[in-house]
C-alpha cells in the first residue's frame, strides 16, 4: 500500500462494537436499582462488589449470583421466574422516562464519523430490552447490526455476543474494537480477541487495553491509533 516512509501507517480498524447499558446510555443505574430493590425483598443488601460482579451479565445469571450471596439455595424455577419478571417490570418502569436526550453526549457524532470513514458499527448487549432502550434514546437505526440478549445463548464474560457481531459485519475480531463499561464485558472482549476499551473506573476495568472515563473521550482518530498499536503489539 504505502511505501512512502515508515511514518505512514494504515489502521486496520474495521468496526466498533458498543455495549449498551452504561455505555450509550446511563441505564446501568436502573439495573442496579431494580436488583437492589429485589435484593431488599429477599432480606439482602447488595454491596458495591455485588454491583460490579453482576454488571454486564444476563438477567438470569445476575439473579443466580444474588440468590447465592443472599443464601437462598432452595428457590425453585417458578419462584425464580417470578423474581426475574418482577426485576424486569421494575427496570422497564425506570426506563420509561428515557428520551433521546439521555443518549451519551457525542454518540450520534461518533457514530456518524465512524460511518463516514467506512468503519462499521454494532451493538453488543446482554439485554433482552436492548431494542426498546435503543428506540427510547433514538438510536434504533444507527447500527449496522444489533446483537442482544434475545440472540445469544451465553452471557458475558463469554465472548459470544461480540463474536456474533463481528460475524454479522464480516470482520475479524482482531480488526474490531469493543467499548464496555462492565468487567464481565471487558473480559469477554479480551477473551474474544478484540481491541478492548473500558469506559469508567480504571481500578475496575484496568485489564482493558485502554480505559477512558467518559464517552466523549472517544474519537475515531483515537480508536484508530489504539487499533494500530494493538495490531503492532501482536505482531
Ligand atoms: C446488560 C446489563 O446490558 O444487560 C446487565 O449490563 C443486565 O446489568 C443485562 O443484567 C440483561 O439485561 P435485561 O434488560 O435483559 O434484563
Ligand atoms: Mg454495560
Amino acid at each position: 500500500m504505502h511505501h512512502l516512509g515508515s511514518s505512514v501507517s494504515i489502521s486496520s480498524l474495521q468496526a466498533v462494537i458498543f455495549d449498551l447499558d452504561g455505555v450509550l446510555v446511563d441505564t446501568a443505574r436502573f439495573h442496579d436499582q431494580a436488583w437492589a430493590e429485589l435484593g431488599l425483598g429477599l432480606g439482602y443488601v447488595l454491596t458495591e462488589t455485588d454491583r460490579h460482579a453482576i454488571k454486564g451479565r444476563s438477567r438470569s445469571d445476575s439473579l443466580e449470583y444474588i440468590l447465592e450471596q443472599a443464601g437462598w439455595n432452595d428457590a425453585d424455577t417458578s419462584q425464580k421466574s417470578k423474581w426475574l419478571h418482577a426485576k424486569n417490570a421494575r427496570y422497564l418502569e425506570l426506563v420509561e422516562a428515557l428520551t433521546p436526550h439521555d443518549a451519551a453526549p457525542g454518540t450520534l457524532v461518533l457514530l456518524e464519523q465512524l460511518r463516514s470513514e467506512g468503519i462499521k458499527t454494532a451493538l453488543g448487549s446482554a439485554s433482552q430490552n436492548a431494542i426498546k432502550v435503543l428506540q427510547k434514546i433514538g438510536l434504533e437505526t444507527c447500527f449496522d447490526t444489533v446483537v442482544d440478549g434475545t440472540r445469544t445463548t451465553r452471557s458475558k464474560p463469554d465472548p459470544q455476543v461480540f463474536w456474533m457481531a463481528a460475524q454479522d459485519l464480516g470482520c475479524e475480531p482482531g480488526n474490531c474494537a469493543v467499548v464496555e463499561d462492565a468487567l464481565a464485558g471487558v473480559q469477554a472482549a479480551l477473551e474474544g480477541g478484540f481491541l478492548t476499551i473500558g469506559l469508567g473506573d480504571a481500578s475496575v476495568l484496568g485489564a482493558a487495553h485502554r480505559v477512558v472515563q467518559q464517552f466523549s473521550d472517544l474519537s475515531v482518530q483515537g480508536i484508530k491509533a489504539w487499533q494500530l498499536a494493538f495490531n503492532h503489539n501482536k505482531s
